[in-house]
Formats: C-alpha cells, structure tokens, sequence
C-alpha cells in the first residue's frame, strides 16, 4: 500500500513509552513520489488534514503529553542499497540481503580506502541498518546497535552510544522540503550537528522530511572501543587483546596489527550484551532512552558540584565528568541523579530505572503522560536543589 490516511487512530504502538494516546490523523507514505504527490494534493485543498502536523519514526524519543489534535506523520520508505544503485521505484521497499548485493564486497569493489557508500531509507528501523552492515562486514553503526527507532530520526536526532554518534558516518541526509515540495540532498557538513542536536530539530525544525541517508562506511576494520569496558568486553570474547587503533588510517600498519577474528558483527554483539544488562527492552517496559541529556556546564558549577560531593563522601570522592572544551566539562546526569537517592524510585505506575536512572521508565505499562511528568520535575528539582544544575530533557514532548 503506497499511501495509507487514517482518522482517530491509536498510538500506543508508535511511541516506546507505550502512552495510551491517539491523534486526529496519521499518515504513512512509501515512497518520495507518494508523498510529493500527497503533499501536492494537500496543497491544492483535496486532503483535510488537522494541524499541526507531526513526523514521526519510531516514537522512540516522544512523550506524548495527551492525545495529539494534529496529524502525525510517518515514512515507510524501506531500502537499504549501494549509493549510486539505481532501483525501479516499486523496488524501494526490498531490504536486499543475498550475497550478490553485498555493497562493495560484491560486483563493485569499495573505494581504495576502503570506504563504502550505502544508502537507507527513512523508514528502515536503525537497527536492522546495524545488522545489515555488520552482515555485510561493513563498520561504522556496529557501536550504534540496539539503539530503538528508525533511520531517519537517526539523522536527525544524531544518535550516539559508547562513543560514537551517528553524525560520525552520514554523508548524505536525503529531504523533502515541505514548503516548496522539492527533495533536496545537504552534505552532513551542512546538518550542524550537534550532541543530539541538528539543523533537522532546531533551526529548520518542520521545514524537512528526512526521506533517506547516505553512510560512509569501511569495508576495512575500524573499530572504536575506546568508551567505558567496551574494549575489555571485546578482548575478553576473544581472548586476546585488541590494540588501540583509534585515529590510524584504515589499512595503515597500526591498524593490521588488529587481530583475527575481530568483526563488526562481533563488536556489535558486544555492544548488545551491554545495553541489555543496562537498559530497559522496550518491548517488556515502556521508555525513551535517556530521558536527559548530560549537562555540559562550566567549569565553576563542576566545581561546586565536586565541593558538594566531597562534603558528603570525603576529600577522595571523585565526580565522572569529560572534557567538553572550551572551558565546559560534562557531567553525567545518571550519577547526579543516582547521588539524589533516585535509582530505581517509584511514583505510581512511572518509575526511575533501577539500572540506569537516565532512563524514565513505565514500570506497569499503565503510566499516563501526567505521572512522567510529574517524575520528571521530581528528578529535575531534586538534581537542581542538590547540585545546583538545570536538567534537560532529551526527549522531545509533544
Ligand atoms: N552512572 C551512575 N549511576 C548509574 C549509571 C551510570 O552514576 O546507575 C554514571 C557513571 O559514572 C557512568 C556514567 O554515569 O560512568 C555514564 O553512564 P553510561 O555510560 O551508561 O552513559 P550515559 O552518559 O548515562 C549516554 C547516552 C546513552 C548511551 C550511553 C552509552 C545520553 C543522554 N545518553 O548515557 O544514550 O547509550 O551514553 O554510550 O547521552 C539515549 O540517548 O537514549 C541513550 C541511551
């Protein structure tokens, strides 16, 4: 079906905190022609669409604060090719997966530097690209794996996980410009990405559909395992260690003294086990991730932060924080949140995490939007009376 128009329909399946809400209208779209089309019958008035209007991937970062009076939209756009591969448009949903369309690994040869194009689909879920490049023996998402929600939100949003963010690999974001329906492709270089931030969700917020994204991948190892245990966890699957590679050119002589047996589909194996034990699976409790984003503060509020921990623990109590430059340090809000007793508090039917108190969790399944929010302030007020920082939600409520 190319184009799907519903009137009053449930949402509960399109946000992973599981909110029993609707909204007047949603639309899903296939393709870029069917929505061009679409978007041109709307504007000669022959749709009557409730505003304001809304595009959605998963809803894996939403709080839908009450039911939305808008229409919600969303892309169905599902391919994942070689850039450059033309399709027949009817072709656009095919995912291929045999070994003939193995990119860069079969027919054309990758770039000599071994770098790979590949283009996915708005639609795709994110980790099925994941799995599809660690298949295909292709770096890059490996360390992004399990991350909830689709491509395009990926763009847009500028995931990121042990240490790598989705902006590291995008070329290419793909759109359509809603004001004068044209596509238009912008390098990643013009996206101003930012810590989960682009161009997408703040200045041109509403402007573009992301409808598909070209990656720079490596048929080369590049692995990054530089974040917290990932390395130990990698060598330890192994049983050997994994030299630091980091920063060498792909197929340098650092980066041959990588050892056999090393994949992407091992690092992201990996990188699943790790996020199972410490995050909620959506599919058993509702969530969005990291509700907050870290603080990035001055240096002066860290260091007020570090005198009020030292007052409680001692003169040895040492605050995790990076370097964020520019004289600004960057301070996990888990532990912030952990040192307010908060791991794992319940109000109502909403809870803290237990294993992660980033996370805001729907502990019953029957958390209505008001009970999110009011643990929300409860977390943000705690935080700022202890420690005198503001935290800011990441997800995006509507
Ligand atoms: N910490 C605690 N108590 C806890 C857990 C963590 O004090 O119970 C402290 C520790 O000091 C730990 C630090 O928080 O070292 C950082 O924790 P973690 O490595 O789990 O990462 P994070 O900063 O809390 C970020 C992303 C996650 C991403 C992880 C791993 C944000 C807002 N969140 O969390 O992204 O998976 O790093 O790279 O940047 C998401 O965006 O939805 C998301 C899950």
């Amino acid at each position: 079906m190319p184009m799907k128009l519903y009137y009053g329909k449930d949402l509960s399946a399109w946000n992973t905190f599981g909110m029993k809400v609707s909204c007047a209208c949603f639309v899903e779209y296939s393709s870029v022609a069917r929505l061009q089309e679409f978007w041109k019958a709307w504007r000669y008035g022959e749709h009557v669409l409730p505003k304001p209007f809304l595009h959605i991937g998963r809803g894996s970062n939403l709080l839908f604060t009450g039911d939305f009076p808008g229409t919600v939209f969303h892309s169905d756009i599902k391919f994942i090719r070689e850039y450059g591969k033309s399709r027949e448009e009817g072709d656009e949903t095919a995912v291929p997966r045999s070994s003939e369309e193995r990119p860069g690994t079969a027919g054309r040869p990758a770039e000599s530097s071994g770098v790979v194009l590949v283009e996915a689909g708005a639609g795709v879920l994110w980790d099925d690209f994941c799995r599809w490049c660690a298949d295909n023996s292709l770096w890059g998402p490996e360390n992004l794996s399990g991350i909830p929600g689709e491509t395009g939100a990926a763009a847009v949003q500028n995931i990121g996980a042990y240490g790598v963010e989705v902006k590291d690999i995008v070329r290419y974001v793909k759109c359509f410009d809603c004001v004068t329906g044209a596509a238009v492709t912008f390098r990643a270089s013009e996206c101003r990405y930012g810590y989960r931030d682009s161009m997408f969700k703040s200045g041109a917020k509403g402007r573009y559909v992301v409808t598909s994204v070209v990656f720079s991948l490596s048929a080369v190892p590049v692995p990054r395992l530089g974040y917290g245990h990932v390395r130990a966890a990698v060598e330890k699957v192994l049983g050997r260690p994994v030299p630091d590679v980091a920063g060498c050119p792909a197929g340098s002589a650092e980066s041959s003294r990588l050892p056999d047996g090393l994949t992407a589909s091992m690092v992201r194996d990996v990188i699943l086990d790790i996020r199972n034990s410490k995050l909620p699976d959506p599919a058993v409790m509702g969530s969005a991730g990291s509700f907050f984003k870290n603080p990035v503060v001055p240096r002066s509020d860290y260091e007020r932060v570090a005198s009020v921990a030292r007052l409680e623990h001692g003169m040895d109590c040492e605050v995790p924080h990076y370097d964020a430059g520019s004289g600004f340090i960057k301070i996990p809000a888990a532990w912030l949140i952990d040192q307010c007793g908060l791991k794992g508090f319940r109000a109502g039917n909403a809870g803290v995490y237990e294993k992660q108190p980033l996370v805001l969790v729907n502990l019953t399944g029957k958390a209505s939007p008001e009970e999110i929010l009011y643990l929300e302030n409860l977390v943000r007020n705690a935080v700022v009376n202890k420690f005198g920082i503001m935290l800011h939600p990441e997800v995006e409520h509507v």
